[in-house]
């Protein structure tokens, strides 16, 4: 097991604490994994697919109510409210142990406590990070297996004192007093999503579902991270990342911030249509990144599998991704086929003509609420992802050329632009905005200001977090990556897509690596370089001249109207605002 006293302490805490009827040490092993399957299966929590459609895979049905993130029932628990920021919910902390004490006491009765001890990167990465998840759910530990590195070799590079996150979780369904479980245990009504950045703890109760209970992923590798990250001195950012090489054979790492739900999983894994081009992936959601020796900023993914969405991706928008969802896979809220495989919206041109749909009814075309739920997600292993580049697992990650931040806005906000400077990058990340998706709950489609797409994931205030980014820009002898912002979110009059997206993206990141080189000309703006027309590659493209320019113009009076709503969305942060932002601003606004 482990010789670690702080970890076996913890669990035991934790054990007396939960009072489950049995401990069971992962050790990430296949045969776990399958028991887990299995439990799952026999529990009524998972119906294994056909295996000759999908070996090895399964579909599971969560509570209706708890589909997504919950952002509203999660927590930041610093000690003063300011350092929690006007962005997050922040509590008491000593209030909030209490109320969390109560709630996990008894919480495991009649179930297995399991400790998932887990790598965030390559075991061994200089910038890799070790959690340890305590779950009283199945579903949690095999979905861990494919999202990191779990097992054994993770308590050996953790040695007798080495550094883990505590990452404590409980679906909240206690079986005391002959209660029956059920498919999905949940507590809906006490759900708590709780980070304690100053002893980077997590406490998460009452929810099943991805990033409230997958702690490895938001919880740790960004709200905690960010904080280790300002701490440090590194970044812990929600980008893809991803190799670009041309005919040529030059590469260029390109990592990439969009809000969840709006194109970072089809971004790192597109086929380029144009000749010659190539994308590998190296991420999908999580980038940590750290500088080396050379100034160069060097980035790895920290996750091992994808926790996609599935509704929109085919062969048509993602082959990559479907490639990758073959065997060895969870699908979770997706629609079943009679034949015993899994169907979602837009995976077929014409849906099948039955279905059972993401709550177990029977489904046919026409039924107007969709066969499964909007935020029906897939786990993949990511080395079964046929593009995956070899560097996804060096444990000195790969070094950045570019960033990229992009919303989802349907006006104003032109295809792509150049930020001048770092300084400049950052001003372009602290205004992004975005349409809201059904990835977390609340009201699809209002804007909201979502900063480098981490609005729901900054463990701290948010204009320090501004700040930190700054910082970088501080050391002359950094060669930081050039910054960008894109936008493929365009609509017309009638509310549709103006710009085609998905691979067709490939002809902006074909811009942005001939402006790495110096290759082609752009036109300064106010808000930063615009593309020349022809400068955009748009062979075999339909695509016309009038819409290409709307794309790639500058809209002076959206941004008027921008102006606007970034000085409320700047308002938020008071004086703690970091100046230089505000002189950004200022300077937008002269030049409009
Ligand atoms: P999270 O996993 O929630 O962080 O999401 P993500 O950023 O990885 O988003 P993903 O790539 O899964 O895409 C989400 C949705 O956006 C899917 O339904 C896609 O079909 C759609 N989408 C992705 N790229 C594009 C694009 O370029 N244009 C349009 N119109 N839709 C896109
Ligand atoms: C996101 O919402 O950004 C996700 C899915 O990647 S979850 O893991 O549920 O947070
Ligand atoms: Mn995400």
């Amino acid at each position: 097991m482990t010789r670690h006293h702080a970890l076996l302490r913890w669990v035991e805490e934790n054990a007396a604490l939960c009072k489950p009827s049995q401990v069971h040490w992962c050790d990430g092993s296949a045969e776990e994994y399958q028991e887990m399957c299995r439990r799952m299966v026999e529990g009524g929590t998972a119906e294994t697919l056909n295996p000759e459609l999908r070996p090895n895979s399964y579909l599971v049905r969560s509570e209706p109510v708890d589909v997504a993130r919950v952002e509203d029932r999660t927590f930041i628990c610093s000690q003063t409210p300011e350092e929690a920021g006007p962005t997050n919910n922040w509590a008491d902390p000593e209030e909030m142990r209490q109320r969390l004490h109560t709630l996990f006491d008894g919480c495991m009765e009649g179930r297995t406590l399991y400790v998932i001890p887990f790598s965030m990167g390559p075991v061994g990465s200089p910038i890799a990070h070790i959690g340890v998840q305590i779950t009283d759910s199945p579903y949690v530990v095999a979905n861990m297996h494919i999202m990191t590195r779990v097992g054994t070799e993770v308590l050996e590079a953790l040695g007798e004192s080495g550094r883990f996150i505590p990452c404590l979780h409980s679906v909240g369904y206690p079986l005391r007093d002959g209660r029956e479980d059920v498919a999905w245990p949940c507590d809906p009504d006490n759900r708590y999503i709780v980070h304690f950045p100053e002893t980077y703890e997590i406490w998460s109760y009452g929810s099943g579902y991805g990033g409230n209970a997958l702690l490895g992923k938001k919880c740790l590798a960004l709200r905690i991270a960010s904080v280790m990250a300002r701490d440090e001195g590194w970044l812990a950012e929600h980008m893809l990342i991803l190799k670009l090489t041309s005919p040529q054979g030059e590469v260029q790492y390109i990592a990439g911030a969009f809000p969840s739900a709006c194109g970072k999983t089809n971004l790192a894994m597109l086929r380029p249509p144009m000749p010659g081009w190539k994308v590998e992936t190296i991420g999908d959601d999580i980038a940590w990144m750290k500088v080396r020796e050379d100034g160069r900023l060097y980035a790895i993914n920290p996750e091992a599998g994808f926790f996609g969405v599935a509704p929109g991706t085919s062969y048509d928008s993602n082959a990559n991704a479907m490639a990758s969802l073959t065997h060895n896979c969870f699908f979770t809220n997706c629609a079943r086929t009679p034949e015993g495989d899994v169907w979602w919206e837009e995976m077929t041109p014409e849906p099948p003509a039955q279905l059972t749909d993401w709550r177990g009814r029977p489904w046919t075309p026409g039924t107007p609420e969709p066969a499964a739920h909007p935020n029906a997600r897939f786990t993949a292993p990511a080395h079964q992802c046929p593009v995956i580049a070899p560097e996804w697992n060096d444990p000195n990650g790969v070094p950045l050329d570019a960033i990229i931040f992009g919303g989802r806005r349907s006006d104003t906000i032109p295809l792509v632009q150049e930020a001048r400077d770092w300084h400049h990058g950052v001003f372009l990340g602290s205004i992004m905005g975005s349409e809201k998706t059904a990835a977390a709950f609340g009201d699809l489609g209002a804007l909201r200001r979502d900063p480098m797409a981490m609005l729901p994931f900054c463990g701290y205030n948010m204009a320090d977090y501004f700040g930190h980014w700054l910082r970088f820009a501080e050391d002359e002898k950094l060669k930081l990556p050039r910054i960008y912002h894109v936008n493929w979110f365009r609509k017309d009059s009638n509310g549709r897509f103006i710009w085609p997206g998905f691979s067709d993206n490939a002809r902006v990141l074909k811009w942005i690596f001939q402006r790495g080189q110096g290759a082609v000309e752009a036109r300064p703006s106010p808000i930063g370089a615009l593309p020349l027309p022809e400068d955009i590659d748009l062979s075999g493209l339909d695509l016309d001249a009038t819409t290409l320019q709307q794309l790639l113009e500058f809209d002076a009076a959206g941004w008027q109207r921008e102006v606007g709503l970034i000085r409320e969305h700047y308002a938020r942060f008071g004086t703690r605002l970091p100046d230089g932002l505000e002189r950004e601003l200022e300077h937008l606004e002269k030049a409009l």
